[in-house]
């Protein structure tokens, strides 16, 4: 019988849990639960029989793929797939996806929701300020950074974008005003929210050079990967600028460093949880379930990401 492993650090809800059994289960699957585990050990022995497996941010390396003999698809439940080594995979003739757009509402909701703490000074009862009529920039206009524009205009958030890859008339079709470079909206913008993924491109682009064009008063929120940031640049940066704040949803490496040095300009949430709602993860999972059982039954590659 083939064999459905979700294997998940970061449970989902359990509504969800329930959903993706009835796909699995209904396709004439067996569905097997691997959550919470601590130790990749745990994941290299429960991937030894499995035929899929569903997961989030969990990382399946060579070393997984050599110790899952029987495995044909993996499937990201999330957007980012960055945690998956997509050419071991191709090696091991593993077909990897990922379900774009399923948690992009929840990440938007609580980038703005993290938005608002910080401009309330983090909730210390202090005069703050308000988000209408602020310009805020989204970099990279995928799903997250629509919902995030979506919800933003609803606040009165005069809203830009910039993304290397989606046509400008794409953006404006959106009602989001596009930029022509991302030197455009970093100076235009006081808040600028990332939404680009962690590529050889990506990673420490957002260093001091183009934070520092921001207005005065700037606010910085990351609910991407902490990868695209250049740390020791932002914390410089942050030291010379004392207009500055970073809030993010991806704790950074040096997060023990940005508590200390900004205890007032620096937020992280505890654990990266922007996706963490049982919509999303209700969307997410039961659409990785369909997922797999559309590629065994009818070979469907929708999605696939490692072509
Ligand atoms: C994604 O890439 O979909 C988000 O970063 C959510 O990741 P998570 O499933 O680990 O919460």
């Amino acid at each position: 019988m083939t064999k459905v492993l979700v294997a998940t650090t970061k449970p989902f809800a359990k509504v969800a849990v329930d959903g993706i059994r009835k796909v699995i289960e209904g396709a004439g699957y067996e569905l097997v639960l691997l959550e919470k585990y601590t130790e990749k050990s745990a994941l290299l022995e429960a991937v030894a029989d499995v035929d899929a497996i569903i997961i989030r941010s969990d990382i399946v390396d060579a070393e997984v793929l050599d110790a899952a003999k029987k495995l044909k698809i993996v499937v990201r439940a999330g957007a980012g797939y960055d945690n998956v080594d997509l050419e071991s995979a191709t090696a091991h003739g593993v077909c990897v996806m990922n379900t774009p757009g399923q948690n992009a509402n929840a990440v938007a909701e609580l980038v703005i929701g993290m938005m608002v703490y910080a401009v309330r000074n983090f909730y210390n009862g202090t005069s703050g300020s308000e988000l209408m009529g602020k310009k805020l920039g989204i970099h990279a206009f995928g799903n997250v950074g629509r919902n995030v524009a979506r919800i933003a205009k609803g606040f009165g958030m005069d809203v830009y974008a910039y993304d290397a890859y989606c046509p400008k008339e794409a953006i404006e079709a959106a009602g989001v005003k596009a930029c022509d470079s991302v030197e455009e909206m970093y100076k235009t913008c006081q808040v600028i929210s990332l939404h680009m993924p962690a590529t050889d491109e990506t990673k420490k682009s957002i260093n001091a050079a183009v934070v520092d064009l921001m207005p005065k008063g700037a606010l910085l929120v990351n609910s991407a990967r902490k990868e695209i940031i250049d740390e020791d640049q932002l914390i410089e940066l942050m030291q010379r600028r004392e207009d500055l704040k970073f809030i993010t949803d991806i704790q950074p490496a040096a997060n023990e460093k940005f508590i200390q040095l900004f205890p007032d300009r620096f937020f992280s949430t505890p654990k990266k949880m922007g996706a963490q709602t049982a919509e999303a993860n209700i969307n997410a999972g039961i659409a990785a379930a369909n997922q797999i059982a559309g590629f065994f039954k009818d070979g469907c590659t929708k999605f696939q990401v490692n072509r």
